[in-house]
């Protein structure tokens, strides 16, 4: 698979986002621990290996090394489940984490938030799955809740059942890009979004039928949800960037226009304006370096509302009054998200079967949680429409 990312431009995506989260990180403990609940626990050690215990993925220490130990499985409390972890999908978030210590209070510290597994118990409370479902959910970053592990808890509320025309693997690849697009467009301005009906909700199928929609990053494992959401949200037409040769795959999601992504962007308004008279009234910028988000925000309209992933990086010269920008976070445990997430994970098991929610591409990393670091340093090197995923309980 080739690669697009330099590693110039990777480090200026870890810069602009461990800034993000360093930002995150001050706000959630200045404001409100329960905004951003960072871990808050004291060290949890390693333990011998015994019945009870399992395998895990540990960063040693701020930007030092990850190694596989032992430590306990955990219990769920009251309306959590425990979920034997047999996929977790990589993000980029997890590279950054390393390279630039944030989000992280105590260390020994576990990360990952993707995960599609095996529901082992269930706490008081739990009725909408059962032990031996299959599910996904997104992790945090706290031990208890993180992915880089053989087994994790997560309260029950936002957990979905796994269809069956998805595996482990492709259905680990959805929670957290899945909830940084459903966050951004759906969630109100305090909870990071722009406020749009959502399409799950009733009435909220094809809303915006014949509106059009730029997507900054279409390829991207965040842009390939914001096209499908905008798919049955009716945007139309749904306009992305992209290298050409992701052109047909993000059609197959329900993009109308791919633009190359290696144009000038200085030509990107006339591209859009090429396609459609229509003014652009949302973007989302899936990306988010400081040329990508400015070109975006001059196709945008008056009135227009735009998402971005990263620090906002609009020059202050261009900022007009009459356009919104929200940075979403995009993590369905805070509580500012939690009720989106709620009616989010309730119909998410109908959407995925359905296929109007369809899983990244795959490529299974070797070694279970040991193989790991070497796939966050591909990942860092840049990936294209592509989610790299390890196999926890492979671990040897
Ligand atoms: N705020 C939040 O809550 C949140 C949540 C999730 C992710 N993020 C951040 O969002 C960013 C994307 O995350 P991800 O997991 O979706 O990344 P990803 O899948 O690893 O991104 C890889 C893709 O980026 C595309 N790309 C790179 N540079 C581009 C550019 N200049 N224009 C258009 N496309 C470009 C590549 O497209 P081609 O191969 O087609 O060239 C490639 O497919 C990261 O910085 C991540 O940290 C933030």
């Amino acid at each position: 698979m080739s690669t697009f990312l330099t590693h110039r431009t990777s480090w200026k995506i870890g810069a602009v986002a461990a800034l993000t989260l360093a930002y995150l990180y001050r706000a959630g403990f200045t404001f409100s621990s329960t905004i951003f609940p960072f871990q808050t626990t004291t060290h949890d050690a390693p333990h011998v290996a015994d019945m009870s215990t399992q395998k895990a993925l540990y960063l040693l220490e701020p930007k030092g090394k990850f190694a596989v130990q032992e430590r306990d499985i955990q219990e769920p409390g009251p309306g959590e489940v425990l979920v034997e972890i047999h996929a977790t999908a990589l993000n980029p978030v997890d590279w950054k984490i390393q390279a630039f210590d944030f989000a992280i209070k105590d260390y020994p510290a576990i990360v990952g938030t993707d995960s599609a597994g095996i529901v082992k118990k269930v706490g008081a409370g739990v009725t909408n799955v059962a032990v031996g479902d299959k599910v996904l959910h997104q992790g945090f970053f706290d031990n208890r809740r993180a992915t880089f592990q053989q087994h994790t808890v997560v309260p029950a509320e936002i957990v979905a059942k796994i269809p069956p025309n998805l595996n482990f693997d492709q259905a680990s690849t959805i929670p957290l890009t899945l909830a940084t697009a459903a966050v951004g467009l759906y969630n109100d301005k305090k909870g990071g979004g722009i406020d749009l009906d959502a399409p799950w909700e009733e009435g909220g199928s094809n809303k915006y039928a014949g509106e059009p929609i730029l997507v900054i990053g279409g390829s991207s494992a965040v842009g390939q949800h914001v096209i499908q959401f905008a798919k049955i949200s009716g945007f139309s037409p749904i306009i992305t960037t992209a290298s050409k040769q992701n052109e047909a795959y993000l059609k197959s999601l329900g993009a109308t226009h791919v633009i190359d992504r290696n144009a000038p962007l200085a030509d990107l308004s006339a591209s859009v304006k090429a396609i459609t008279d229509k003014p652009v009234k949302v973007a989302y910028d899936a990306i988010s370096f400081a040329d990508t988000q400015n070109a975006a925000y001059d196709v945008l309209a008056s009135g227009g509302k735009f998402v971005v992933v990263l620090n906002e990086a609009i020059e202050k010269d261009k900022i007009t009054s009459d356009k919104e920008v929200v940075h979403v976070y995009g993590n369905v445990h805070m509580p500012v998200n939690r009720e989106i997430g709620k009616s989010l994970y309730a119909k998410l098991t109908s959407l995925l079967e359905a296929g109007d929610i369809k899983p990244n591409n795959v490529e299974v990393l070797p070694n279970g949680l040991a193989g790991i670091p070497e796939g966050l340093e591909k990942l860092r090197k840049g990936v294209s429409a592509l989610k790299l995923v390890a196999r926890p309980q492979e671990t040897a």
